[in-house]
């Protein structure tokens, strides 16, 4: 079939939107037409050419929601008409990690997904006969995806897909960090470093958890406005010495838990020292820049702080996006003021200035 679809051709140049083919699901794979898609900062990162596995031409896109419109041979969790959220972490169920409750890293397609291409090495994209490769094995910048069944979350079908999208990617893993990668204890107090889609969720997965404290330090105050919605019984605006006044606002210990959800490798050095000694538990959400590295002085970990990374909040994506999309249905979690911009497919690169600009927390591409 033909879709249009958001071609990135060159690095540091605007998508391209046009029609490509899309051919039909094969074995264990699902056609999907999506409905939604939020515009990420893993799609910028790729598209501007910083990403070093990055490449082009390619359909970007990871934050998609959609219906299911057929399924290839051997599909049996799925049905034409369910509702499904993309997973780029899939669950297969069968690896080793997916035995194992300590992760959420599927080992299954991870080797054919980095390079572009399904699980059986090749593509369902492409144009006047030439392939183009997948993206984070999602490519949802576009009408219609094909993806395999073990990277498909089948939800709720009266939860709307515009906010079903969003935990496709940030919300859920911002949610996770909290819930699932910590595990928050009722009654802790956390410090949130960022207030985007990661630390906003982050705030409401300390919420869910029962936390007695949450502090969320961010530079716009904007932000810091959403992240009271979320949750936080505190906000600051963040400074030099923040780390200092965390010391000093918990009797000199530091905070049970802290989650990093900036990106910037100095946010998250002092995430790590403002972890309670003893037991505190440092998450690392954020993406640092190529080559950079985290400066810990090793003094904070003899003395009990631990430090861990989070991806996609450690959720695995079959059980468990469908359960926080009913905590959503449940009015736990109140997702709304996430989406800032609703878009079309065509002004996705407005979706990119806009968040370059820091200007709201999510575009969502509605189809
Ligand atoms: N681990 C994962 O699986 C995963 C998934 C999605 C995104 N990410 C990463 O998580 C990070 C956050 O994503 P996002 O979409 O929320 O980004 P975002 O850019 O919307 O939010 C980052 C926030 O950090 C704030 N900030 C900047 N400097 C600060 C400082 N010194 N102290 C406190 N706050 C500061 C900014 O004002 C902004 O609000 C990014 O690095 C992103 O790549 C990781
Ligand atoms: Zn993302
Ligand atoms: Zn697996």
């Amino acid at each position: 079939m033909q879709i249009r679809a958001a071609v990135l051709e060159e690095f540091g140049q605007p998508l391209k939107i046009q029609e490509i083919d899309l051919a039909g699901p094969a074995k264990g794979e699902v056609l999907v037409r999506l409905e939604a898609c939020g515009v990420c900062h893993t799609d910028l990162y790729t598209a501007s050419g910083a990403d070093p596995s990055g490449y082009a031409p390619t359909v970007l896109g990871h934050e998609g929601a959609g219906v299911v419109e057929s399924v290839g041979e051997g599909v049996t969790s799925l049905q034409p008409g369910d509702h499904v959220v993309t997973l780029f972490s899939p669950q297969c169920r069968e690896c080793i990690h997916c035995q194992s409750p300590k992760t959420n890293l599927c080992l299954a397609i991870r080797e054919q997904q980095n390079k572009g291409y399904l699980p059986d090495g090749t593509t369902r994209l492409s144009r006047d006969g030439d392939p183009i490769r997948h993206f984070m094995g999602t490519s949802t910048f576009a009408e219609a995806t094909v993806m395999p069944e073990i990277a498909l979350a089948k939800v709720a079908p009266d939860a709307p897909l515009d906010r079903c999208a969003l935990f496709a990617c940030g919300l859920s893993t911002g949610l996770g960090a909290a819930m699932f990668t910590a595990k928050v204890e009722a009654g802790s107090t956390c410090v949130v470093f960022g207030a985007g889609m990661v630390g906003l969720g982050a705030v409401a997965g300390c919420r869910l958890q029962g936390a007695e404290r949450i502090i969320c330090v961010d530079l716009s105050d904007d932000r810091l406005e959403l992240a009271k919605g979320q949750g936080a019984t505190e906000v600051w605006k963040a400074d030099a010495n923040t780390v200092d006044r965390i010391l000093e606002e918990t009797g000199g210990f530091g905070a049970d838990y802290t989650f990093e959800a900036t990106g910037l490798v100095g946010v998250m050095r002092q995430a790590v020292e403002s972890a309670r000694m003893g037991w505190g538990l440092c998450t690392v959400c954020g993406v640092a820049g190529k080559g950079e590295t985290l400066d810990i002085v090793p003094r904070f970990l003899i003395t009990g702080r631990r430090v861990c990374g989070s991806s996609f909040g450690g959720v695995k994506g079959r059980d468990q996006v469908p359960e926080l999309v009913q905590r959503y249905l449940d009015g736990d979690i109140d997702v709304d003021p996430f989406i800032s911009h609703r878009i079309t497919l065509d002004d996705v690169n407005k979706g990119f200035e806009l968040m370059e600009a820091q200007d709201g927390i999510r575009s969502v591409i509605e189809f």
